[in-house]
C-alpha cells in the first residue's frame, strides 16, 4: 500500500497517472472495468475527477467495496485542466 499525491491532467485516468509516474499498480482487465484490481482510495482530490458511472459502481458493488472515495482508476477520469489528487492504493 502507498499513499501518493499526483498531479493529474484533464482526460487522464487515475490510472494513467499512477502509470506514467512509474507506480506500480496492477490493472489486471487492461483498464476495462472487468476487475477492481486498480482499485484506490482517493483522499482528496475527488471533485476534479468524472463522477462514478453505473459499470464501475455495480463491479466495486459486486465485490462489496462500494465506499465513499473507493474508485477504479482506470474508470475515473480528470475533468480539471490540472489537478492534485491525494490516494492510497492496496
Ligand atoms: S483495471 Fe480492471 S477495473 Fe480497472
Amino acid at each position: 500500500m502507498y499513499h501518493k499525491i499526483l498531479t493529474i491532467f484533464k482526460g487522464d485516468t487515475l490510472l494513467d497517472c499512477v502509470l506514467s509516474q512509474d507506480l506500480d499498480i496492477p490493472h489486471e482487465c487492461g483498464g476495462n472495468c472487468a476487475c477492481t484490481t486498480c482499485m484506490v482510495e482517493v483522499l482528496s482530490g475527488e471533485c476534479y475527477l468524472t463522477p462514478m458511472e453505473p459499470p464501475e459502481r455495480d463491479r466495486l458493488d459486486l465485490e462489496g467495496q462500494l465506499q465513499t472515495g473507493t474508485r477504479l482508476a482506470c474508470q475515473a477520469l480528470c475533468i480539471s485542466s490540472q489537478a492534485v489528487i491525494e490516494l492510497l492504493t492496496s
